[in-house]
C-alpha cells in the first residue's frame, strides 16, 4: 500500500523533504490518558503486548493525538530474552524484573535461538497496525541491542551501574560472546520477521552503551550491532546508543541509515564525527518538555536549524517521561511540523 505520509523514509534515506520528520521515542504510552485507559481494561503491561488489537490500539493513539510522522509498534524489548527461555515480568511502578538470570555456561546453552515464530503476536499487531493504519504513516519496529538485552538477563533488573552484567564481562568474556552471540541470532531473526510483517523501518535500542568503556563497547556491543546491521536488507535502520559518545566515530562505518544522538552530544560535532552521509535522529533533552511552551518552541527551532533541513529526523534524546503534559508533547511536534528553513 502506498503511504500518504512517507517523510520519515525519505529522510532515513538521505533523500530531500518538504520539512523534517517527528516522532518520540516512548510516544505510544503513560503520557496519554487514553494509553492508561486501555491498559486498566486488561489489567497489566504485558497484556497490552501480547494482545495484538490492543497494542494496535495504542500504537496508533499517538498518531491521531499528537500527530507524529510515523507510528511504533506497542511492545517492549525484552520479549526477546523471554522467547529465547528467560521471561520476565513487568513490576507495576518498578519496571521489569528475571526471577531466573543467566549465571553460568550451562545457563547460556539452555536457552533458544528465538525464530519469528516465537513472538507471533508482536507479528499479529505488526500487521493488524498497518491494516489499521491505511497508509497514513510509516510503521517502526524495533529490538533492543545484544549488549542491552545481556544487562537484563544477567542483572535481572534495571540498574543504575549494571555492575552484575559488567562483572560478567571482565569475569567471563567467554561466556558473555556466547550470549550476545545467541542474543544476536535471536535478534536478527525477529527483525527479518518483522519486516516481513510490514514494519516499514526498524531501530535498535542500545539504552545502556553509555556505561561501558569504549574499548569494551566495541568488543561487547558495536560488534553484534554491526552483525545486525549488515543481516538487515530492505528497510531503513535507526541505531540509537544512549551515551556512546565515544563510539560517534565508529558508528559511522554501520551499515545503517540513521544514528540517533542523545542530547548529551553536541549536534555540530556529531556530525563533524559522523560523517555527511548517514541521517541524524534527535535529540531533544526530554526535560525541556517540563518547560514553558514559549521555551520549548524557541529550544526547538534552535535544535531544528542546528540539524540543518535534511538528513534529520527530530526526537527526543531518550524516552519521554511519564509526568509530560500531552500538550507539551503536541508544542514540540507542531513546531518541528510548522518550521519551514
Ligand atoms: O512508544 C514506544 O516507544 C513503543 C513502545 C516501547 C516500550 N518500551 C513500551 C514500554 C519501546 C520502544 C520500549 C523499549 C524499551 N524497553 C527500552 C529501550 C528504550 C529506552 O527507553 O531506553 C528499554 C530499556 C525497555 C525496558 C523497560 N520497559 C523498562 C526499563 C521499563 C520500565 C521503566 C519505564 O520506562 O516504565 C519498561 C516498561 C515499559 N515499556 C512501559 C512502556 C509503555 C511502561 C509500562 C507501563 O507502566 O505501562
Amino acid at each position: 500500500m502506498k503511504l500518504q505520509n512517507d517523510l520519515i523514509l525519505r529522510a532515513a534515506r538521505g533523500e530531500k523533504t518538504e520539512r523534517t520528520p517527528v516522532w518520540l521515542m516512548r510516544q505510544a504510552g503513560r503520557i496519554l490518558p487514553e494509553y492508561r485507559e486501555v491498559r486498566s481494561k486488561l489489567g497489566g503491561f504485558k497484556e497490552l503486548v501480547e494482545s495484538p488489537e490492543f497494542a494496535c490500539e495504542v500504537t496508533i493513539q499517538p498518531v491521531d493525538i499528537l500527530g507524529v510522522d510515523a507510528a511504533i509498534i506497542f511492545s517492549d524489548i525484552l520479549v526477546i530474552p523471554e522467547a529465547m527461555g528467560l521471561p520476565y515480568q513487568m513490576v507495576e511502578s518498578k519496571g521489569p524484573w528475571f526471577e531466573n538470570t543467566i549465571k553460568s555456561q550451562s545457563d547460556v546453552e539452555k536457552l533458544r535461538i528465538a525464530e519469528g515464530a516465537d513472538l507471533h503476536y508482536v507479528l499479529d499487531a505488526i500487521k493488524l497496525t498497518k491494516k489499521e493504519l491505511n497508509g497514513r504513516v510509516p510503521l517502526i519496529g524495533f529490538a533492543g541491542a545484544p549488549w542491552t538485552i545481556f544487562s537484563y538477563m544477567i542483572e535481572a533488573k534495571g540498574s543504575k551501574t549494571f555492575s552484575v552484567a559488567k562483572k560478567m564481562l571482565y569475569t567471563n568474556p567467554a561466556l558473555s560472546h556466547s550470549l550476545l552471540e545467541k542474543i544476536t541470532a535471536s535478534t536478527i531473526n525477529y527483525l527479518k520477521a518483522q519486516i516481513e510483517a510490514g514494519a516499514d523501518m526498524l531501530q535498535i535500542f542500545d539504552s545502556w552503551a553509555g556505561i561501558l568503556s569504549p574499548e569494551q563497547y566495541r568488543e561487547f556491543s558495536l560488534k553484534y550491532i554491526a552483525q545486525i546491521c549488515d543481516a538487515i536488507n530492505g528497510v531503513p535502520l535507526t541505531v540509537f546508543a544512549k551515551g556512546a559518545f565515544f563510539a560517534r566515530e565508529e558508528m559511522s562505518k554501520l551499515n545503517c541509515n540513521v544514528i540517533g544522538l542523545d542530547w548529551n552530544m553536541d549536534i555540530a560535532e556529531s556530525r563533524a564525527l559522523i560523517g555527511n552521509e548517514m541521517t541524524l535522529q534527535g535529540n531533544m533533552d526530554p526535560c525541556l518538555l517540563y518547560s514553558d511552551f514559549k521555551t520549548i518552541k524557541s529550544e526547538t527551532e534552535k535544535m531544528l536549524r542546528a540539524f540543518g533541513p535534511q538528513k534529520h529526523i527530530a526526537n527526543l534524546g531518550h524516552g519521554l517521561y511519564p509526568d509530560i503534559e500531552k500538550d507539551k508533547v503536541r508544542c514540540f511536534v507542531d513546531t518541528v511540523k510548522e518550521f519551514r528553513f
